[in-house]
Formats: C-alpha cells, sequence, structure tokens
C-alpha cells in the first residue's frame, strides 16, 4: 500500500440552501460522489470525517419568507428537517449533519470574522448603495432589480444579470426597482468590510500551481476567474437575516450581518466542532482543519466552484494555520430529458419524491452511470430503467441470486468447499485481487464512473463464469465440480458485497446478510465496526461449511408502465407550471415614444451562420449573423434557452446599429432580437425576408 502524506481525510459537502428540496442534480453535482468516497475511505480504515449541514441565510431564503409572510426562521426549519431526511433516505453518511442558524455557528463565524478583523485582512469602505426608504433598507443582491447595463435586460438582479450573465453590483443597474416594493430606491451611505482578493491573488496562484491535478473543468474556470484579475468583495451587508457582524471598535455594526458566502463555508468548520463537541472531545476539530497533515476534500456543483476554490481559500489563507483545499472535484450540470433542470417550470426529478417510489439505489446507481464527471450530462427515465434491469437485475441481482439458490437448493444452505479446482475456477478466484486496488484507484481520483463500471465487471465476469460451468449440468453429474462452481460464484459475491457497499449501501449490505457475512467496517468510523476492510474483497471471504442466509430478490425490475407513469407525471407538473405562469401577469407596457425615437433604431434581416457555446458562459452564445452586405459577431445570452441548432440557418432580426461592446473578451457587434415570454424564456424573431433587409 502506498504511503500518504495524510493522516486524516476531512470531506464536506455543499451546504444546500434551506429554501427547498434536493433534486437530481444536487445529488449528481456533489452529494453522491461525496458518499461514494467517504465509504470506501472508511472501508480503507482511514481516519475519516464527512461533514455536511443546511445553508440558512441569504436574499433567496428572506424572500421566500416574505412571499409566504412567515419569519425566515420557520422557512428554514421545515427545509432543513427535510433536507436532512431526504440525505439519509439517500444513504449520505455523514458523521455530521448541521446548520448555519445554530449558536455555535454564529459564535464560530463572528469569531473568525474578528480574528481577521484582527490582522486588518479587511478593507472597510464607505459607500452609496441603494436604499428602499419605503421599507427601510438597503437593497443588496436579490433585494434590487433593474436594467443590465451590458446587455439591456430590464429583469437583472443585484447581483447577477441572468440573461448575459454578468456579475453586477446593485449600483450597476440601470433604472434600479426594489423587489419588495418595486419603488425607486435613493443613494444612502453605508460602510461595509471588503476582502481585498486583488491582493491576495499571488499567494492564492502560488497555492494553485501546486494543484495541476485539479478536474479541467475546476481549473478552467478558476483560472478564468484569475485573468480577469479579482477585486474586492463585501463580506459583510445591511441585512436583518444573517449571522450580526460582531462590535468592530469605532464602527457601527447594527443591522449588518456577514455575506451569506462568508458564514456559508465556515459552516463546514462550525459543524465540525459540534461535531467534536458530540464525541465529548470539543478541541478534536482543530486537527481537522489545522492539523497539515489533514487531507480536506470539498465536493460542490460548478456553481460554487468561485466561493471554494478562491474566496473561502483566500479567507484561510488570511487567517492562517488552517489547512486548504487539496481538491475541489466539482461536477458539471445534469440535464433531465434532454432539457436543462428548471425548479420554476418544474421540471426536475425531485429525491424525496423518487425515494417514496423507488430503492435509493436505483437512483444512486442510475445517477453514478450518468455523473456530469467531466461534461455535462443527461438523466432519463428510459436510461433509468435500462440501469436497473439490465444491469442491477440481470447482472448483479442475477448472479448473487442463483448462486445462493444453488447453495440452498443443492448444499443444504452452506458453502460447499472447494476439492481439486479447476484452472477456471482458480483464475477468475484469483482475479479478485485485483479489484480492491482497480476500483479504489478510480474513487481514489475521483472517477466515479469508470469505478462503478469496473465493479460491475466483476458481476458480469462471475456470470459469465457461471454460464461456462454450467452447474445445473454437472449437478446431475459430478457434485464435486458442482460444489465448486457455488463455492466459487458465493466467494465472487462476497467480494461484490463489499466492492458495493460505496455505490449501493442498502443493497451490499442486503446482500451480507444474505452470505450471512459480518465484520465490515461499513459505514461505521474508522477503528470501529468490523475488522473486514477494502482489500478483503480482493481475497475469498467465506469459509467451506459456512451457513448462508435466506436469498432474496435484490433488484426488483422498473416495468415499462413506471417509466411511461414518470414521463406523464413530469410533463403533468411542467405543464401545470406553466399554467401557473400563463397567470402571469403581462409586462407593463414602456413608457410612449415618439416616432422618431423608432427610427434611431436600424434592425437587419440576417441568417446565423455560426452559433456555438462560450467557453465557461452558461449565458453566451457567439453567432456569426451574415447580413448580406457584412458578416458579424454578435454574442447573445440565450444560451440556458436556445441551443447552437436553433439559431444555425435562422433568418433572424439584427439591432444593427447597436455599439459594440466586449463580453468574455469577446467583441459584439450587434444584437440579436428575441420575444421573450411571461416565463422568461426566449425564441428569436425570424422572418423569410433577405439578408440585409431593413425592419421597420
Ligand atoms: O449553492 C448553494 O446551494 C450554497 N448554499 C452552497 C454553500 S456551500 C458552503 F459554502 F456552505
Ligand atoms: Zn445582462
Amino acid at each position: 500500500m502506498s504511503t500518504s502524506r495524510f493522516a486524516r481525510t476531512l470531506v464536506t459537502a455543499a451546504l444546500p440552501y434551506a429554501n427547498g428540496p434536493l433534486h437530481i442534480g444536487h445529488l449528481a453535482g456533489a452529494y453522491l460522489p461525496a458518499d461514494v468516497y467517504c465509504r470506501y475511505r472508511r472501508l480503507l480504515g482511514e481516519d475519516l470525517l464527512f461533514i455536511g449541514g443546511s445553508d440558512e441565510h441569504g436574499v433567496p431564503i428572506m424572500l421566500r419568507a416574505r412571499t409566504e409572510g412567515v419569519d425566515p426562521q420557520e422557512v428554514v426549519d421545515r427545509y432543513h428537517a427535510q433536507l436532512r431526511d431526504a440525505f439519509v433516505a439517500f444513504g449520505m453518511s455523514y458523521d455530521y449533519y448541521g446548520r448555519t442558524s445554530s449558536a455555535r455557528h454564529r459564535e464560530t463565524s463572528q469569531a473568525l470574522f474578528s480574528e481577521l478583523h484582527a490582522k486588518q485582512a479587511f478593507v472597510q469602505k464607505t459607500e452609496s448603495q441603494l436604499y428602499d426608504a419605503e421599507a427601510k433598507m438597503f437593497l443588496a443582491d436579490r433585494f434590487v432589480r433593474g436594467t443590465c447595463p451590458t446587455c439591456g435586460y430590464t429583469d437583472a438582479y443585484g447581483d447577477q444579470c441572468e440573461k448575459c450573465g454578468r456579475s453586477l453590483s446593485p449600483a450597476e443597474l440601470v433604472d434600479p426597482r426594489s423587489a419588495i416594493t418595486d419603488q425607486t430606491p435613493v443613494m444612502k451611505e453605508t460602510t461595509h468590510w471588503y476582502l481585498p482578493l486583488g491582493k491576495q491573488q499571488p499567494a492564492l496562484e502560488s497555492w494553485l500551481a501546486t494543484h495541476p491535478e485539479w478536474k479541467s473543468n475546476v481549473r478552467g474556470q478558476v483560472q478564468s476567474w484569475l485573468k480577469e484579475g479579482l477585486s474586492d468583495r463585501a463580506m459583510t451587508r445591511d441585512l436583518t437575516w444573517g449571522v450580526p457582524v460582531p462590535p468592530i471598535e469605532g464602527a457601527d455594526v447594527e443591522g449588518k450581518v456577514l455575506y451569506v458566502w462568508f458564514d456559508a463555508p465556515i459552516g463546514y468548520i462550525s459543524a465540525t466542532r459540534e461535531w467534536a463537541e458530540q464525541q465529548g472531545d470539543p478541541d478534536r476539530w482543530q486537527a481537522y482543519w489545522r492539523g497539515e497533515d489533514t487531507r480536506l476534500v470539498h465536493f460542490i456543483g460548478k456553481d460554487n466552484i468561485v466561493f471554494h476554490c478562491l474566496i473561502f481559500p483566500a479567507m484561510l489563507q488570511a487567517l492562517g494555520g488552517y489547512v486548504l483545499p487539496e481538491n475541489v472535484p466539482a461536477n458539471e450540470f445534469l440535464n433531465l430529458q434532454g432539457e436543462k433542470l428548471s425548479t420554476s417550470r418544474d421540471w426536475a426529478v425531485w429525491a424525496h419524491e423518487f425515494l417514496e417510489r423507488y430503492p435509493a439505489d436505483y437512483l444512486r446507481y442510475s445517477l453514478l452511470r450518468t455523473l456530469p464527471e467531466t461534461k455535462d450530462s443527461d438523466f432519463t427515465w428510459q436510461d433509468m430503467q435500462a440501469h436497473v434491469n439490465n444491469e442491477l437485475a440481470d447482472t448483479l441481482g442475477n448472479f448473487v441470486n442463483r448462486s445462493l439458490t444453488f447453495a440452498l437448493r443443492y448444499f443444504d444452505g452452506q458453502l460447499p468447499a472447494l476439492v481439486d479446482p479447476s484452472a477456471a475456477d482458480r483464475e477468475i478466484l484469483e482475479s479478485l485481487g485485483e479489484y480492491p486496488q482497480k476500483v479504489g484507484e478510480h474513487i481514489a481520483n475521483y472517477r466515479f464512473r469508470e469505478a462503478l463500471s469496473t465493479a460491475m465487471n466483476l458481476a458480469r465476469a462471475g456470470n459469465k463464469y457461471f454460464n461456462d460451468a454450467e452447474p445445473w449440468a454437472t449437478r446431475k453429474t459430478d457434485m464435486v465440480r458442482c460444489g465448486n462452481t457455488i463455492h466459487v460464484a458465493l466467494q465472487i459475491s462476497a467480494s461484490l458485497s463489499v466492492l458495493f457497499e460505496p455505490f449501493l449501501p442498502f443493497s451490499a449490505e442486503k446482500l451480507r446478510e444474505q452470505l450471512q457475512l459480518s465484520g465490515l467496517r461499513s459505514s461505521a468510523r474508522a477503528g470501529e465496526g468490523g475488522p473486514l476492510g477494502w482489500a478483503d474483497a480482493g481475497r475469498p471471504l467465506l469459509e467451506a461449511g459456512h451457513r448462508l442466509g435466506e436469498p432474496a430478490v435484490l433488484f426488483v425490475k422498473v416495468p415499462d408502465e413506471a417509466v411511461a407513469e414518470e414521463l406523464a407525471r413530469l410533463q403533468a407538473k411542467a405543464e401545470a407550471a406553466s399554467q401557473a405562469a400563463a397567470e402571469l401577469p403581462y409586462q407593463p407596457l414602456n413608457e410612449t415614444i415618439v416616432f422618431d425615437d423608432f427610427q434611431k433604431l436600424d434592425l437587419r434581416v440576417g441568417v446565423v451562420k455560426v452559433a456555438e457555446r462560450v467557453k465557461k458562459s452558461k449565458k453566451l452564445l457567439r453567432c456569426e449573423v451574415d447580413l448580406g452586405f457584412e458578416q458579424r459577431q454578435i454574442l447573445a445570452g440565450v444560451a440556458e434557452h436556445l441551443a447552437p441548432e436553433d439559431l444555425i440557418g435562422k433568418q433572424v432580426v439584427v439591432v444593427a446599429n447597436l455599439a459594440p461592446r466586449k463580453m468574455l473578451g469577446l467583441q459584439s457587434e450587434g444584437m440579436l432580437l428575441m420575444a421573450e415570454d411571461r416565463q422568461g424564456r426566449l425564441r428569436p424573431i425570424t422572418t423569410d425576408s433577405e439578408p440585409g433587409a431593413t425592419v421597420r
């Protein structure tokens, strides 16, 4: 075994906002990989701590509470319980699941803020910010909407324009309006504490340079942030919900709270402290966070990369003496039936609903088969059925079931002895030795799909071996040979019950019960539980004469009707959401203009010759549009609504005299006209006139 410089591993999985349930995108992005990783390392017998929790602050939670007319605490209490229960049902083996509204969290994040302040890690700035005089509050982040200065989208948020993807600060919005009262805000001075990320950039860069092995999707995003240059980020807000800013000498911190992305990652630390207290060893958290020999791994979805790879590490560096992440293996996005998951359109498979109808291992298996490890991937109910029926039921389940059934029927439910084994018997038994190493290496390197398919190869090899050995025939001619086959098949089954523990913990446990195999370290913490560990999957685990348990079907097939039902349910929910949206008010008319105002616009017909996604941008498509008399490059903020194929070859309407501007380093010369419906969906305006034709 290779020696590692790490004495212990600390794994965190992103803290989900407690304002909605979990869907398959969350599970595939961060949670399932984290759990597989932790279960594997525990089986290795390593000291491992797995921390999670609910993120209970931030403006979206406040807005939800406002809409419901309840206190934010009520919202987070409800969703915290729901998230925690869904994680348990899904088999997440957290050692501790905390929440950021806890007293320990408040104290920890305040203490770290004060420590950073004492170390002069913040820059204090007093600036004018948007203020809603009627609601008597400053309008941070999503509390304010207005027109995006870059693309002209009229409903951009104070922290981001959802149309062109630009990250904004509230003061940059044109015609801002309060999301609370719809009033035009006034400017009012306020003081905040900023983390000068620019100053820390060299230190961050040197640290990141030591991690060339990180996934390329993660490194790519980080590099593009660094290339743009990091700027100061405010770590405080004027809000009524959040961790209050601790007293600062000479400053008035009344009504100020910590920025949610300041306190949320500290939630990992405070949850570790709570865990240590629960263990009766309150200082134990320090080894995990301050021991140089800790391997810290953050599992997150791709929208959290900047916070875990730059901002939180910058905070930890400024504090000094904390470990920085050894890896941040973020996944890409998961789609559903070929379309982007959407909470508002109810285009999602919700974890708690899935688990009401199917076993958790079906979801775990199917998601692991399609994890968006290097690029976006697609979950479909049809694939899920195929994964369960062809692989879980017909390959893994069938193999172990027929092995056990044979032993029960013809060998009195005991493991037959291995007597004078054939070459085939010996060969497959010897091959067991490779599996822990091969599967484990994939897991350790965050290649979960590979790991799973390697483990499944053993079940495939087992089936082939069984078919070739034909125990149903040898049973009548040569009971010793038949016994050897069943002996070997059950040893393989025992190995599978260990190898599949990280992936399918519920089924692996059931299988061990059927095999009467106990003593696995399993989900117990290192040093606790039984002595059987990961490497033991590489050798025969059962003794001749061992009494086996009752065989039972591990995986019931998913019938076609169930798939049809799920697809119908999905459509019906999406339609209901769209009906509800159809009752949305129409966008009010803009103020009247005169003909001359309209005349200023030069609208032309153009053919889209090229359309492609812009790297590292969720929103932008780069188009080349032929206007007849010239070809233009135009960036359209439509990638979340349209695929490049939806535009290529179309004759569209272009605002041809719009001043050119740069986005993500690319020049955009004009704008494609789009119709936007009440649900915010975009479709191009097309015409069959000729390229270059004027539109009036
Ligand atoms: O994106 C999210 O859902 C955030 N609540 C994740 C926070 S992760 C951590 F920093 F707490
Ligand atoms: Zn914009």
